[in-house]
């Protein structure tokens, strides 16, 4: 009871709704928010502490930045749901809201894509910053062949390709490979690469991981390398991926554990500074893959600078899984 009725009040206020409907379409920082509302940070700041504090949002700090969301888990966790269903999105205080969040996401798209466009020739060379590309590869081409046991596998799908190399060496071990990557410059550099190894059973594509161009059931690989951490929402593209996936098939994603380097997101790009092993395994939960044992693999330190590790996290698209927690989430609507 004391939970709901602070969740109640903290909700029932014209700022902290709105903030309800943003914080429900992405994950936002404090200054993202008070560009978007308009209202000085102070007061913003001073809103989410309060929403915080009911359960409706929940605030996670990586080096110097906070994100918010809205609450998926947790006790304010169905308070949070019901409200996002009653946002009215006709409302014309939220829909200018919606019009300004557009903008705010349009604008980190075009960062990251500039950034991708003016790197795309040198990415090879940037990738040298982390653990060694060969002890990556190595561990994730044994996963491939141990999914696909003596045979090849049928039909593989590579989000974010880039310069197409995980496609470029697991192209023996697949019938069929397509690359995909919003970058035209990055795949640019893929399709010459692919071409200067006499890979023929690969295409690439341009597309946007958000809303792959194919139909569901698609695939029965899906690899996602050194993607993940550009992202503002992992769960999305998750649940994309998972999408594609034919059931029993696996996907295959490697990023790095949580770091605090700080200059990989000033410098390079990165929005999130490495995942943990829950935080993946409950978004692959949640849509139908079932998570086996995360693989780590360390890289040793450099210029006194902190070490990178990489995971390799693997899913198994596991229908019964989902129809249980879809069955579960409509017990608990009702
Ligand atoms: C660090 S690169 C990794 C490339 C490749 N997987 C590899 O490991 O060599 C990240 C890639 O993700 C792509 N990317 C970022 N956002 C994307 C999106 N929304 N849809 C498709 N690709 C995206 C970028 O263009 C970039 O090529």
């Amino acid at each position: 009871m004391d939970q709901l009725l602070s969740g109640l009040k903290a909700a029932a206020e014209v700022t902290r709704l709105r903030l309800v409907a943003l914080l429900a379409r992405a994950e936002l920082t404090v200054t993202e928010v008070t560009q978007i509302l308009g209202q000085s940070q102070p007061r913003v700041s001073r809103h989410l502490k309060l929403m915080v504090e009911a359960g409706l949002v929940e605030r996670y700090q990586e080096g110097t930045w906070a994100f918010y969301r809205l609450a998926d888990r947790g006790p304010g966790a169905a308070l949070a749901a019901g409200l996002k269903q009653l946002i009215p999105h006709d409302d014309l205080t939220i829909s200018r809201d919606f019009a300004r969040l557009d903008s705010v996401l349009a604008e980190r798209a075009t960062q990251a894509q500039d950034y991708f466009a003016a790197h795309a020739a040198e990415w090879d060379e940037l990738r040298q910053l982390h653990v060694s590309d060969e002890t990556v590869e190595r561990v994730m081409l044994d996963a491939l062949k141990d999914f696909g046991g003596d045979e090849r596998v049928g039909d593989l799908l590579d989000i974010g390709t880039g310069t197409g190399r995980i496609v470029e060496i697991f192209a023996p071990y697949f019938d069929r490979g397509i690359g995909i990557d919003l970058s035209a410059d990055m795949l640019a550099v893929a399709r010459v690469n692919l071409e200067k190894a006499g890979i023929d059973n690969v295409q690439i594509r341009r597309g946007d991981l958000y809303a792959l161009p194919f139909a569901d059931d698609s695939f029965d690989v899906v690899s996602v390398h050194q993607v993940l951490h550009f992202l503002d929402n992992m769960p999305a593209a998750l649940g994309e991926a998972a999408r594609v996936l034919r059931p029993g098939g696996v996907m295959l994603i490697a990023d790095f554990a949580p770091h605090q380097l700080e200059f990989l997101r000033t410098e390079h790009n990165h929005r999130r500074l490495g995942f943990t092993d829950d935080e993946v395994s409950e978004a692959m939960k949640q849509v139908g893959l079932m998570p086996r044992a995360p693989q780590k693999m360390r890289a040793p330190k450099q210029n006194n600078a902190d070490s990178l590790t990489v995971t390799l996290w693997q899913g198994i698209r596991d229908d019964e899984q989902l129809a249980d927690r879809t069955s579960h989430n409509k017990t608990d609507a009702v």
